[in-house]
């Protein structure tokens, strides 16, 4: 007897199930009613009594053995449940394709990035607004044509509600609740009534900045924008400022800086003449400051405002605005590694 269950205990070992329904029917063959170890307990009845104690023992190691045997295939087989059988472990992950960030979101990221080292925060404000906060308060003359159907989208008349035409708006709101040292930058989409094509859209983006304190001079804006242009673009970029004109500022500037294509020489980039024009600025007007309730006698500041999407365009080379807008994902994808 003691080799029929040895023979056994060597048989279970060995045991393989390849489903649920295999181990059942292990389980009819070795320990139901009229299995192979029931039949060796009916036969346990019938040796003499002293071998009793000995195979008792091994009869009872045997059927401990069985159980767990067929406890161990059955968990196998339930938690590989799904998985296919010729499962590959050692086969490299499919790669996941990431999603890129969009090409105006990476450049206003780094322009914010760069004016926070010079200490300024962010105030946002919204892109419906009122005449007072997009012109009035800007010195805007009643006549001036910025305020024109022609460039603004107006939503009501009487009192007038409009999409905003530049994030000065933003500006004016905050100056009008708090006291100098001001020192932010308002990032936000604006709206101009303009034919779509490749070179204008009807919206596009701006980051203005102000900086409003004591003492407050032309010669800190100019180190800021120098700054801003050799962390934008390289550390050999030049800048020069034109006059212009701004009904908020006085007096006012137009910033250009050396052709970062061609390096200064000249190219068809920047129409052969070495500068490329990226933003306006310049000493914001004492009537403004008034306007939002600063004293213009004690304190002075300087404003700057640039479109992202020509920030972007200087970087990238992207020859048409309309891309920006048309989610194209062949044109997004280029971006995938910029940052
Ligand atoms: N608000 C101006 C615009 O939208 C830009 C600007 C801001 C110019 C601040 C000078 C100073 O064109």
């Amino acid at each position: 007897m003691i080799d029929k269950i040895n023979a056994i205990k060597a048989e279970v070992e060995t045991l393989k199930a390849t489903s649920l329904q295999a181990v059942e029917e292990l389980r009819i063959k070795y320990l139901s009613k009229k299995g192979e170890v029931s039949a060796l307990m009916q036969e346990f009845r019938t040796v003499p009594a002293e071998q009793k104690r000995e195979l008792g023992q091994q009869l009872n190691v045997l059927k401990e053995a069985v159980t767990a045997k067929l406890a161990a295939l059955r968990e196998a087989l339930e938690s590989a449940d799904t998985v296919d059988a010729d499962l590959d472990l050692s086969r490299t992950a499919a790669p996941m394709p990431l999603g890129t960030r969009h090409p105006l979101s990476l450049v206003r990221e780094e322009i914010i990035s760069i004016f926070s080292r010079q200490g300024f925060t962010i105030a946002e404000g919204p892109e419906v607004e009122d005449d007072w906060h997009v012109f009035s308060a800007l010195n805007f003359a009643d006549d001036h044509p910025a305020r024109d159907m022609q460039d603004t989208f107006f939503i009501q008349r009487n009192p007038d509600v409009l999409l905003r035409t530049h994030t000065s708006s933003a500006q004016v709101r905050i100056m009008e609740k708090t006291q100098p040292p001001i020192r932010v930058l308002c990032p936000g989409r604006v709206y101009r009534n303009e034919a779509i094509s490749a070179r204008a859209h009807c919206f596009f983006h701006q980051i203005e900045g102000l900086y409003v304190d004591e003492n407050v001079s032309f010669a800190d804006l100019r180190q800021a924008l120098l700054y801003f242009a050799r962390e934008m673009f390289s550390p050999d970029t030049k800048i020069r400022l034109r006059p212009s004109y701004f009904p908020f500022t006085e007096p006012s500037a137009e910033m250009d800086i050396s052709c970062n294509l061609c390096g200064g020489k000249g190219c068809s980039f920047c129409k052969h003449t070495g500068w490329v024009e990226i933003l306006g600025c310049g000493m914001v007007d004492p009537n403004v400051l008034e306007a939002c309730g600063i004293d213009s006698k004690r304190y002075s500041g300087y404003a700057f405002g640039m479109g992202v999407e020509r920030i972007t365009n200087l970087k990238y080379q992207v020859k048409d605005l309309r891309l920006f807008s048309e989610n194209d994902v062949r044109f997004l994808r280029q971006f995938t590694s910029a940052h």
